[in-house]
């Protein structure tokens, strides 16, 4: 009996080994699981102006600008309130110190399509990478140069505040394997139209968009069958209405490109709790045609 005993305690002890060897290859080395090359078309040369477009397109002020900071410097230090515990944005001005400066674009790409870090480590998906994923290298580099032509601003990141065991970096790693995917598809109806293709690439992408109108599981990953169907607890713990077209019951799309533009439903009612700043920050700076793109593109999500 206790020579049985003695086996399956060896015996689950190797399995452990196993199971914890095989976790501690995404856990501390990730770039051996998660990697994308950073290649781009012969002849690019990364705009800072182009950059600035998509900086909006992104929302990135949204969440990194600095409370009470009148230059809306994306220098960190606004609260992200989670069902985990509290985020502290950090700071991606490009101080060498404090912000991001001396990244270099593959790490830039790396951070905002795989959530890692330079020094390796595994970013929070509360950092909206999981849809930053689907921007391509070009728009990415467009972006850093923007980033890189901002003021340096010195502002130390302060540590999140979250619970144990979330507070554990490497265990990202576990949430990544089983909910990262880091070449997703797209939602968009096969026969769409060149509107509703562009539509597509800002919703899904920088726009993020799913990432409140989507409903989450357990672990605080996207329920895929709820992509931008809405859900009864949104970051605030309250209702976000779904955004597809067969949600939005008597819109017309013009009344859509209305409401990105100036914050404002059909019915006179003005968003609020966090839509306000997207509308603010992202879709009121869109061009016309860019507003009517995503526009064409959520009418076209029908039922799931
Ligand atoms: C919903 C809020 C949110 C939005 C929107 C957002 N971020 Fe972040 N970002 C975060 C949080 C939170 C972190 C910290 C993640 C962590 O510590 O693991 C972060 C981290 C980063 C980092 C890594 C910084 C570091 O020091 O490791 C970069 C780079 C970054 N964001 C760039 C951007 C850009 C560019 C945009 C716009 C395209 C953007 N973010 C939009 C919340 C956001
Ligand atoms: C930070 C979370 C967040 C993000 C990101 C976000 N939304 Fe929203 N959105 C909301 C919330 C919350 C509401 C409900 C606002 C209210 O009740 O005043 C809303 C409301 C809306 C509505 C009104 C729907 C209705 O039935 O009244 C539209 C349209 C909309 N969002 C479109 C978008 C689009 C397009 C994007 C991406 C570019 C987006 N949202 C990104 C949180 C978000």
């Amino acid at each position: 009996m206790a020579g049985l005993l003695r086996r399956a305690l060896k015996g689950g002890l190797v399995l452990a080994a196993a199971v914890g060897a095989a976790l501690a290859v995404p856990a501390f080395a990730p770039g051996l699981v998660w990697s994308r090359a950073a290649t781009t078309p012969a002849g690019f040369a990364p705009s800072a102006e182009r950059g600035a477009y998509l900086y909006a397109a992104g929302g990135c002020a949204s969440c990194h600008a600095t409370p009470g900071r009148e230059d809306g410097a994306p220098a960190g230090g606004h609260e992200l309130a989670s069902p985990f515990g509290s985020f502290l944005v950090p700071n991606i001005t490009p101080d060498r110190e404090t912000g991001i400066g001396g990244w270099s674009g593959e790490d830039f790409i790396r951070a905002m399509t795989l959530g890692i870090d330079p020094k390796g480590r595994h970013l929070y998906p509360a950092f909206p990478y999981a849809s930053y994923a689907r921007m391509t290298n070009e728009d990415l580099l467009d972006l850093k140069a923007h980033l890189d032509s901002l003021e340096p601003v010195a502002r130390a990141n302060q540590p999140h505040q979250l619970g144990f065991p979330f507070s554990v970096r490497p265990g990202l790693a576990l949430w990544k394997l089983a909910f990262f995917d880091p070449t997703p598809d797209s939602r968009l109806p096969v026969a769409a139209s060149a509107a509703a293709r562009r539509g597509a690439y800002l919703a899904e992408g920088p726009g993020h968009c799913a990432e409140c109108h989507s409903d989450r599981n357990f672990a605080g990953a996207i329920r895929p069958e709820t992509w931008m169907a809405g859900t009864p607890a949104g970051p605030d713990g309250r209702r976000v209405p779904g955004i597809r077209g067969a949600d939005l019951g008597g819109w017309e799309p013009e009344d859509l490109v209305f409401a990105l533009e100036y914050g404002m439903t059909p019915d006179g009612d003005e968003l609020a709790r966090g839509m306000d700043l997207v509308v603010r920050e992202n879709t009121s700076k869109l061009t016309p045609e860019d507003r009517e793109a995503i526009a064409a593109y959520l009418m076209s999500l029908r039922g799931s």
